[in-house]
Parts: C-alpha cells; sequence; structure tokens
C-alpha cells in the first residue's frame, strides 16, 4: 500500500479526525494560470493537453507547484466519455463544447454502446503518469461526468440554458432518455474503475446539470444513475479505501437523499448553509465545499474573511474537505488563491486547538 505523505484529503472524505482542513479547488488546473496558458499554446489545444500523459501531468502538476494544496485532480474533462462513444468532441477557441454528432433520433440513440475502453486509454495512462509525477506527496482524484450531465451535453450538442432537446425528449420518450443514461452509468462504472486501477485515490462524479430538474426528475433521472454507479465502483485498491464524492450543483435540496446512496463524501454548491447540510446529512457522509468561487475576485481581506467564514460554518468536526462551490473562473488573482490556501489551513489549525475567536479571527 503506498499511503500519500499527506493523506489529510483521505482522511477528511472518510470522516477521520485531521489536523486541518485539506482544501483543493475545482478546476485547480486552468486558464487563470498563466503556466497553463504557456502549456496550452505548446500543445496546441485543450485536447490535446489531455491526450498527451506528459502535458497532462505537467498541467496537473502547476497548481501544486504554486499551492500547498491537498490533493491533485486529473487533468482531463468530462467529455471524454461521450467523444469516445463516438460523438465528435471539438472544443473551438473561445466557446464552449461542440459535439459534431449530437444524439437527436431514436436510431442514434438505440445505436449508443458503451465505448472499448482502449479508446479512453490515454486517460487512464495520464493517471498513471501523473500518480508518478507526484510520488508520494498528495493523494490523487479521479472523475467523470454524471450520467445525466453527460446526457445533457449529448443530447444538445453542446452547452445550454434551457436543455430545450433533453426536456422535450424526457417529456415525449422517457425511455430512450433512460436507455441514455443506461449506457452512461455502465460506462461510467467501468470508466472510473479503470482510473482506480491505474491510481486514482479518489473519485468525484460531477453533475453539474442536475439542478435543472424537478425533484421527481432528479430521483429517476439522475440520482438513481449515480446510485447504480456507487454501487458499481471497486472501493478499495492497493490496500487502501477510495473515498467517492457525488457533487449535484443546485441539489442543496436533495442531499439527504445523495446521502444514502453509499457515496463517501458529497459537495456542496455556494449557496448551500453548511449547518443545514449536516443536518439533512447527518454523519453520514463528509461534506465539500463550499465558498462562492467569486468570492476570489475580492481583495486579499475578502478572501481571508470568507475562508474563515465557511470553516467557521462547518465547524471543526471530522469530515469537511474545504472547496468552491463550483470550478474556479478563469479571472481569478493567482494571489488570491495563495491568500486563500494559506488562510484555509492556519485557520483550520486554530479552530482545532480552540483559538479561534468567535468573530472568526484566528488569534494563532
Ligand atoms: O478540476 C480540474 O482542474 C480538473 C480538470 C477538469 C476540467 N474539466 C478541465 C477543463 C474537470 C474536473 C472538468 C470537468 C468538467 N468539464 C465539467 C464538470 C464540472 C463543472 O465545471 O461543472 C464540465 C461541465 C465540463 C465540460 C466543459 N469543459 C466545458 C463546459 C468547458 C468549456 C467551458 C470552460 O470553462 O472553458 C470545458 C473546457 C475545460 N475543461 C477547460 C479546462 C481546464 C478549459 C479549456 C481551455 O483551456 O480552454
Amino acid at each position: 500500500m503506498t499511503r500519500p505523505a499527506n493523506d489529510t484529503l483521505l482522511r477528511a472524505l472518510l470522516r477521520e479526525p485531521t489536523d486541518y482542513t485539506p482544501l483543493w479547488l475545482m478546476r485547480q488546473a486552468g486558464r487563470y494560470l498563466p503556466e497553463y496558458r504557456a502549456s496550452r499554446a505548446r500543445a496546441g489545444s485543450f485536447m490535446d493537453l489531455c491526450r498527451n500523459a506528459d502535458f497532462a501531468t505537467e498541467v496537473t502538476l502547476q497548481p501544486l507547484e504554486r499551492y500547498a494544496l491537498d490533493a491533485a485532480i486529473l487533468f482531463s474533462d468530462i467529455l471524454t466519455v461521450p467523444d469516445a462513444m463516438g460523438l465528435g468532441l471539438s472544443f473551438a477557441e473561445g466557446e464552449g463544447p461542440r459535439f459534431a454528432s449530437p444524439l437527436r433520433d431514436e436510431a442514434a440513440i438505440r445505436a449508443l454502446e458503451v465505448p472499448d475502453m482502449a479508446r479512453l486509454d490515454y486517460v487512464f495512462q495520464a493517471v498513471a503518469a501523473i500518480r508518478k509525477g507526484l510520488g508520494n506527496r498528495v493523494p490523487l482524484i479521479g472523475f467523470s461526468g454524471s450520467p445525466f450531465t453527460l446526457a445533457c451535453y449529448m443530447i444538445e450538442g453542446g452547452g445550454s440554458d434551457d436543455f430545450r432537446h433533453v426536456k422535450a425528449l424526457m417529456y415525449s420518450r422517457p425511455e430512450l432518455l433512460h436507455h441514455i443514461l443506461d449506457v452512461n452509468a455502465r460506462t461510467v462504472t467501468t470508466y472510473l474503475n479503470e482510473q482506480i486501477a491505474h491510481g486514482a485515490q479518489a473519485v468525484m462524479i460531477f453533475d453539474t446539470w442536475g439542478g435543472a430538474l424537478s425533484s421527481a426528475a432528479y430521483r429517476s433521472f439522475s440520482l438513481e444513475y449515480m446510485r447504480r454507479i456507487v454501487a458499481g465502483l471497486r472501493r478499495e485498491h492497493d490496500g487502501a479505501r477510495v473515498p467517492v464524492t457525488l457533487f449535484t450543483k443546485g441539489g442543496g435540496q436533495w442531499l439527504a437523499d445523495m446521502a444514502d446512496t453509499g457515496c463517501d463524501a458529497l459537495g456542496l454548491d455556494w449557496t448551500v448553509a453548511p449547518a443545514q447540510a449536516r443536518t439533512l446529512v447527518g454523519s453520514k457522509v463528509a461534506l465539500q465545499g463550499n465558498m462562492d468561487p467569486g468570492a476570489l475576485m475580492g481583495s486579499a481581506n475578502g478572501v481571508a474573511a470568507e475562508a474563515r467564514r465557511v470553516l467557521d460554518a462547518f465547524g471543526p468536526a471530522p469530515g469537511h474537505v474545504f472547496n468552491l462551490g463550483h470550478g474556479i473562473s478563469q479571472h481569478t488573482p493567482p494571489d488570491n488563491v495563495a491568500v486563500l490556501v494559506d488562510i484555509v489551513h492556519r485557520h483550520s489549525r486554530a479552530q482545532r486547538a480552540g483559538l479561534a475567536t468567535s468573530d472568526g479571527a484566528t488569534t494563532a
């Protein structure tokens, strides 16, 4: 068993006591870092970074070289999966993702199959290369999109603000949407198990668009398929438990049901009050989040104050991983991330030592 020298993240995800609150940031390797933009220019494009294990390793490690983050996250994208299914992914400069062949008719939907994992081998090679490049520093998080969030891109053919093709299908031919979700869930289960086999030490499922659903639709079209994935994941590898985190953006009202899937942790966006989330899930799961990514646009003092407020709202009990409520903005000043990492580590240590004052200031 090769436990990382810093295993604070893994402990917190399993609700074990830690000396401080570990943190990582969604999209921590990305455009707000000038060294990332330079690597992308050298590689040619975003997908060239993802498809080359050396580049993927280089950019995964960039934020860790600047900041004392407690985890690395695989540099890749959730849309590699529908790309491997043959939908033809491209990222146009300055625009979002596009699929050349979105799922728009019954024949295309019926033809959808779990892809040969060899088509995603570049992702598994990246996982192995990143583990090697990390040495034993911090754990590596693997990830996938949720079946529903992947289906949104597969049906709309790109981003959307109303999901009208998805909703049209849901409210006219629900069995066809269920077919897509079933294929996606089986694919994601295998995909994440391969990431784990290649060295991912924790995994996270991003359900970015589950929050666009009614409560009833969320349960049957998103949560049920994430539950099947959790049930099919390999939870132990190399002698260590592999924690699973679910994150539905806009899903604060469903946390109790999410906690019943058997996952280890839930991601919270910034609209959720931590104490309320804890009441909803009891001691079943760890919680990850949930600072507004917009707070990183403030002054250094503003960043520190908001980070302390978030830590105080979660309290010093085991089972909190500090993160943002969604991905870091490309417009974030890198210096503010340094302020954030430092204050989260210092303030959470002080909280545990009983030295954080009630107005949120750290006396240590
Ligand atoms: O967190 C990390 O640092 C790991 C890498 C990661 C990326 N995408 C890299 C990326 C992860 C975990 C993702 C997940 C992802 N991708 C999600 C779920 C999380 C979320 O943000 O809601 C979604 C919905 C996608 C799909 C996606 N990828 C979109 C809509 C876009 C375009 C919008 C944008 O922010 O550019 C991407 C591109 C993308 N994925 C970039 C990065 C670093 C930017 C590409 C570039 O360099 O231009």
